[in-house]
């Protein structure tokens, strides 16, 4: 019998939501209420669970409240089992190797590195070998690839799958003018037959899952997240992230969920909700809303990578802030063991433990004394750490 007085499912609302999940539940769990009894079927339910999935229903009750539909499955990218639903999104400049490794201590069960240039990838340019350096700790690591010719990219793609990525993710997603431009990133979803033949040649020569991301589309005008998510399902593509602000929008206004949802609606392929989450319980109630299976967040890590421990909000205070001393440090101590100590560690150190003040009194001062007195880790290490005891 499984540990029925932790959790009791009250009542089983639906017992399919993905094809592609290996536990197709979706329970509503609240804190057991004098009542450990649990129905047959309820049992005959728990029985099945993974040991993550049992993991996360004692975490959702330990939060002593209701909280709502609960996704109870993994998820599954081609072959790939991801134990965690909630996980980290790829962010140019700052999802590095270290910051990926603390992700993925405090719950992101799949990590992505920041966008790789497919053709400097190939000519070995030193920027593009810097951001595709990984830690065998990270995998299972979805790797993504920046490109519009399906030449290179099938290159690029196959010297990652050499080196260990565990899916190839390609960006159809970046807004930023000298991309587009380019043709690159959310450009590709301007042109789906041609994009269709680079997945298609994608597809052929990837043996590891192939997976993308993209936007709602190009502009208001035009909304295809659904017509190129159907393509890449019939390319053969295991995974979609969706992003549902346009590429004009940029990261300004509200991230439109029901896109999300659209395209949850018109394919079978799992679907990776993105936009505007910034808490576990968000998270959650993106993928009640969306029927997405799993959910990125970007932002909303940036000094605040508990956002991935699911138990973390159910926590006291004091708990909270232990664990978030402890994860902290913990980075620190990444940096200093990904990087020699130079301008890019000191400015990896800067910037995340300038992220780190966010929500304290002291905020702006703090940053500001990292920023103009800092020279080294350590004084910024004390710098933050004499605010960080004084608030
Ligand atoms: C600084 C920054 C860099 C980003 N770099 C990438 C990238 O390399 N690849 C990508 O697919 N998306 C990139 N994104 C987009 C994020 O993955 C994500 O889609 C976006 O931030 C919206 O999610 P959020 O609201 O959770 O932040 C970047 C976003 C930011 C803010």
């Amino acid at each position: 019998m499984p540990n029925a007085s932790l959790v009791s499912l009250l009542p089983i609302k639906s017992a399919t939501r993905s094809k592609t999940a290996p536990v197709t539940v979706v329970g509503f769990i609240e804190l057991a209420r004098g009542s450990p009894t649990l129905g047959y079927a309820q049992t005959a339910l728990l029985l099945r669970f993974s040991e993550p999935v049992k993991a996360r229903c004692e975490g959702a009750s330990r939060r002593g409240r209701h909280t709502g539909f609960v996704y109870l499955d993994a998820m599954r990218i081609g072959n790939l089992e991801i134990d965690s639903p909630v996980r980290l999104a790829p962010m140019a400049g700052v999802t590095n190797a270290s910051f990926r490794i603390l992700a993925k201590e405090c719950g992101s069960a799949l990590i992505t590195s920041e966008e790789i240039d497919a053709t400097g990838l190939i000519r070995h340019t030193e920027k593009s070998e810097q951001i595709a350096v990984f830690h065998p700790t990270e995998r299972p690591l979805a790797m993504q690839l920046l490109g519009n010719e399906a030449e290179s990219l099938v290159e690029a793609a196959e010297l990652l799958q050499e080196r260990g990525a565990d899916i190839i993710d390609i960006n159809m997603g970046c807004p930023m003018p000298k991309i587009t431009k380019t043709g690159k990133g959310s450009a590709l979803m301007r042109d789906v037959a041609g994009t269709a033949l680079i997945l298609r040649a994608l597809r052929r020569s990837c043996e590891v899952p192939l997976t993308i991301k993209i936007r709602g589309g190009w502009d208001r005008q035009h909304l295809n997240a659904v017509e190129v998510a159907q393509m890449a399902e019939s390319e053969g593509v295991d995974a979609i992230t969706v992003h549902p602000r346009t590429r004009s929008q940029r990261f300004a206004g509200r991230a439109p969920w029901e896109i999300i949802r659209d395209v949850v609606e018109a394919v079978d392929i799992p679907i990776t909700g993105n936009g505007d989450v910034t808490s576990y319980g968000q998270a959650e109630q993106m993928m009640t809303e969306t029927g997405c299976v799993s959910v990125m967040i970007g932002r909303g890590a940036l000094g605040n990578p508990w956002v991935f421990n699911p138990d973390y909000e159910g926590w006291n205070l004091d708990s909270q802030r232990e664990y978030r001393e402890k994860t902290i440090a913990r980075h620190m101590e990444l940096i200093h063991t990904f990087y020699p100590e130079g301008r890019y560690s000191l400015l990896q150190v800067k910037r995340h433990l300038s992220y780190y003040t966010r929500g304290m009194s002291t905020a702006r001062e703090c940053r500001r004394t990292l920023f103009t007195e800092c020279d080294t880790p350590d004084e910024a290490w004390t710098t933050f750490r004499r605010f960080w005891d004084a608030a």
